[in-house]
């Protein structure tokens, strides 16, 4: 059975915890869930979507693209479900203005705060009840036009940094900005049409955006609108109807 419409239903009541282990999500922590999206059980997967998530993954033009939109959006209700007690086909997602999801939930209920990203088949899922959070992953490629974009996107002295460096670490540099730049904006769910380009590290004031590597050859960065106390990073991987998950946690002294 596919999951109800957002438009049409409301939430259902917290009845079915459906993984009782699942990590504990406590104040002032932020959980970042990386997984691969080629790992899916598809027809499994699609069995917890709303009727508008299939009617997207099958408006995509490549098979690829409709699988990985498919697990994706199956393993961020997974996700949000463990940590709510829910089941993941009753979960609601709105959008915001600028198209940032966010959950419907239950007045006085709790917000639960999450945003994603993926790239290739890796992707990545911040969570936390604290506040706003963002993420973004890119693979570390060449960009021929990378002067031109930095020129249009980064604060001068982003630019003159990029200059600066050895063509070899040039590219990791370059994404490491980007990627800082669009978590900023999607902390914040201004998304594309509220971005003001060339914002200075010192315009991303109150936003705390921490860049690492997830996986090699690629580069993400998670901006929340608080200081996390924590943050925990988990791995879910699936070998059939199993679901590991790994846990490893950094303070935020080294955000
Ligand atoms: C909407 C946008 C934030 C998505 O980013 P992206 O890198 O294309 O894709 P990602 O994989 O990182 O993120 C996609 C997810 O972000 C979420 N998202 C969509 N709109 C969002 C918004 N306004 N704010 C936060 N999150 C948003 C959704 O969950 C989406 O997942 P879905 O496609 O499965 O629904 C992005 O297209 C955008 O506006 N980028 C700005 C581009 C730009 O010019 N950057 C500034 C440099 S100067």
């Amino acid at each position: 059975m596919s999951a109800p419409s957002s438009e049409t239903l409301a939430c259902a009541g917290a009845d079915k915890a459906l993984q009782p282990d699942w990590p504990q999500l406590n104040p002032g922590e932020i959980h970042v869930w990386q997984t691969r999206l080629d790992e899916a059980a598809h027809e499994q997967e699609k069995a917890v979507l709303s009727e508008d998530e299939l009617d997207r993954a099958a408006r995509y033009r490549f098979r690829q693209d409709s699988l990985r939109f498919v697990a994706g959006r199956a393993r961020l209700r997974r996700i949000l479900g463990g940590y709510l007690g829910l089941s993941p086909e009753d979960l609601i997602f709105c959008r915001g203005p600028q198209g940032k999801p966010w959950l419907f939930l239950n007045p006085g209920e709790a917000p639960l705060y999450f945003n994603v990203t993926h790239a290739d088949a890796v992707a990545l899922y911040a969570v936390t009840r604290e506040g706003e959070v963002g993420i973004d992953i890119e693979r570390i490629r060449e960009i021929p036009d990378w002067a031109g974009i930095a020129g249009s996107c980064f604060a001068p002295r982003e630019r003159a940094r990029l200059r600066r460096l050895p063509p070899d670490r040039r590219m990791r540099a370059f994404f490491e900005s980007w990627t800082r730049q669009e978590a900023f904006l999607k902390a914040s769910g201004e998304g594309l049409t509220g971005k003001k380009p060339g914002r200075s590290s010192a315009q991303h004031a109150g936003y705390s955006l921490h860049s690492f590597t997830p996986a090699p050859g690629y580069l993400a960065t998670l901006a929340s609108a608080f200081v996390a106390d924590r943050v925990i990073f988990q791995t879910w991987s699936e070998a059939g109807a199993s679901i590991a998950l790994t846990a490893v946690e950094t303070q935020d002294s080294t955000l």
